[in-house]
């Protein structure tokens, strides 16, 4: 199948930068008004995803993948969600320093999207980077389903970089579907692996296609938006025998950018390469490595393209982010310990059962509604800095997320870290890791792990700041 057909420069009101799209990602019209303004609609629809047949999704204006929004650093956007599924819904977007009332969580920051209803966000993103979104409701069904996608906010204008100075910018966000062979679902959700690694999907896809081949604009710098929107599994990417640059995690820049060698990401994280592409017909081969084996994932495929670079350009550094520097000497550290407990509360009275397997100090999510909002796991005083001291007591990974922050990896028990920001941590197991922040955004922010069924049995709190 021809699949980079609908490959195409895009110049224009959405962007002030050639973009090169890669095929399976489709943009979302803008408005008449030429604004940062989106609509999408959550509805059931059918995919194809392993070709010739059809899976029952869950789309975001019916597609999937969905459409990849695109924002501006410091200008407003707007999206305005109708909820089309038989369920209440909400989106969160995921990494954004956003203001709490629209930070998507239902009950903490607003009231769910019932069916039919409509609501509409409204943020400015302080931060430029590769970040995503998705509902805050039945998160093992919704995000499972399919309703994830990416927002990509591109840099503010400035005399020292440009999104232009890649030739190309390629979203590929990775998700494995747990999938028949005839394209109807499997169980999302197993109790027995929710108790462990979660479980797994098992027709892995970028940007909605099995090992797609991705034409880019030869000898050019080209960016790649590498973002972890699976529900389990942690990803080891690596390139065979190509070099590269680290350019960010988790939307926040690294200066200078490192050589990349590879790097893991758990559900919900994302990273950013710079790739110099080779000359036109060669490939490079993006793979995924399962314990110590590697396996290839996808194929970049040079093309002679208009949008090449004509001369080789030094390598392409976008701004830091606006955040603020941990106070360090000034600092409270808080402790965090996650645990495994393993109790199987017996069926509540609709007769399902009620899974708690994890734990964050000694406490497993007790749920919310509209009367009842636990305890937050933290109250921090605004613009402090605290230190959180993170430990995993069990043999699984957990990718860590605090909404509303980005938090500083200042260092781990397992390997050697230079600081970074970030907005979602992977622990190892039995990892004991220190993050710092400033806690200069009021609001209660959810705080968990992104395995969506760990965070369904346990793994979540908020914490408050006040
Ligand atoms: Cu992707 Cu609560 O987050
Ligand atoms: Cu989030
Ligand atoms: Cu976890």
């Amino acid at each position: 199948m021809p699949i980079n057909r609908r490959q195409f420069l895009r110049r224009g009101a959405l962007s002030s930068a050639g973009l090169y799209l890669s095929a399976c990602a489709p943009i979302s019209t803008l408005s008449q008004t030429g604004k940062y303004d989106y609509t999408l609609t959550l509805e059931a629809a059918p995919f194809e995803l392993i070709p010739g047949t059809q899976t029952p999704g869950l789309g975001f204006n019916g597609q999937y993948p969905s459409p990849v929004l695109r924002a501006k650093q410091g200008q407003p956007i707007t999206i305005t969600v109708i909820n089309k599924l038989d369920q209440p819904t909400t989106i969160h977007w995921h990494g954004i320093r956003i203001d709490i009332a629209m930070d998507g969580v239902p009950f903490l920051s607003q009231k769910p999207i019932m069916p039919g209803e409509t609501f509409v966000y409204r943020f400015t993103p302080p931060d430029a980077g590769t970040f995503w979104y998705h509902p805050h409701v039945n998160s093992v069904e919704q995000l499972g389903k399919g309703l994830v996608g990416l927002l990509i906010v591109e840099e503010a204008d400035s005399d020292q970089f440009s999104a232009d100075q890649f030739a190309a910018d390629i979203p590929l966000m990775i998700k494995n579907w747990h999938l028949n062979d005839d394209g109807s679902f499997r169980p999302l959700s197993i109790p027995r692996y929710a108790a462990r690694m979660g479980t797994p999907g098992n027709y892995e896809t970028i940007n909605g296609q099995h090992k797609p081949i991705i034409e880019v604009p030869e000898n050019s710098w080209v960016r790649l938006r590498f973002a972890n929107v699976d529900n389990t599994l942690v990803y080891k990417i690596r390139l065979k025998d190509y070099d590269a640059r680290l350019l960010s995690i988790d939307a926040n820049p690294l200066q200078p950018a490192p050589e990349f060698k590879q790097h893991a990401i758990g559900a919900g994280m994302r990273f950013d390469l710079a790739v110099r592409t080779p000359a036109a017909g060669e490939t490079v081969t993006v793979q995924n490595g399962k314990g110590k084996l590697f396996f290839d994932f996808c194929t970049l495929k040079s093309i002679a393209s208009p949008a090449s670079q004509d001369h080789q350009q030094p390598l392409p550094t976008p701004p830091l982010n606006p955040l603020s520097e941990p106070d360090m000497a000034n600092a409270e550290t808080l402790k965090f310990t996650f645990e495994w407990e393993g109790a199987i509360t017996p069926a509540d009275d609709q007769g399902k059962a009620k899974h708690k397997f994890w734990t964050i100090n000694r406490r497993a999510w007790e749920g919310m509604s509209k009367d009842s909002i636990p305890a937050p796991l933290a109250n921090l005083e605004f613009s402090k800095t605290y230190v959180f001291d993170l430990k995993n007591n069990t043999p699984h990974h957990h990718p860590i997320h605090i909404h509303g922050i980005m938090f500083k990896v200042l260092k781990s028990t397992k390997k050697n870290i230079e600081p970074f920001f970030t907005d979602t941590v992977l622990m190892e197991k039995n990892e004991r890791v220190k993050i710092a922040f400033v806690a200069d955004n009021p609001g209660r922010w959810m705080y968990h792990c992104h395995v969506i069924e760990h965070m369904k049995t346990g793994l979540m709190g908020y914490i408050e700041i006040s």
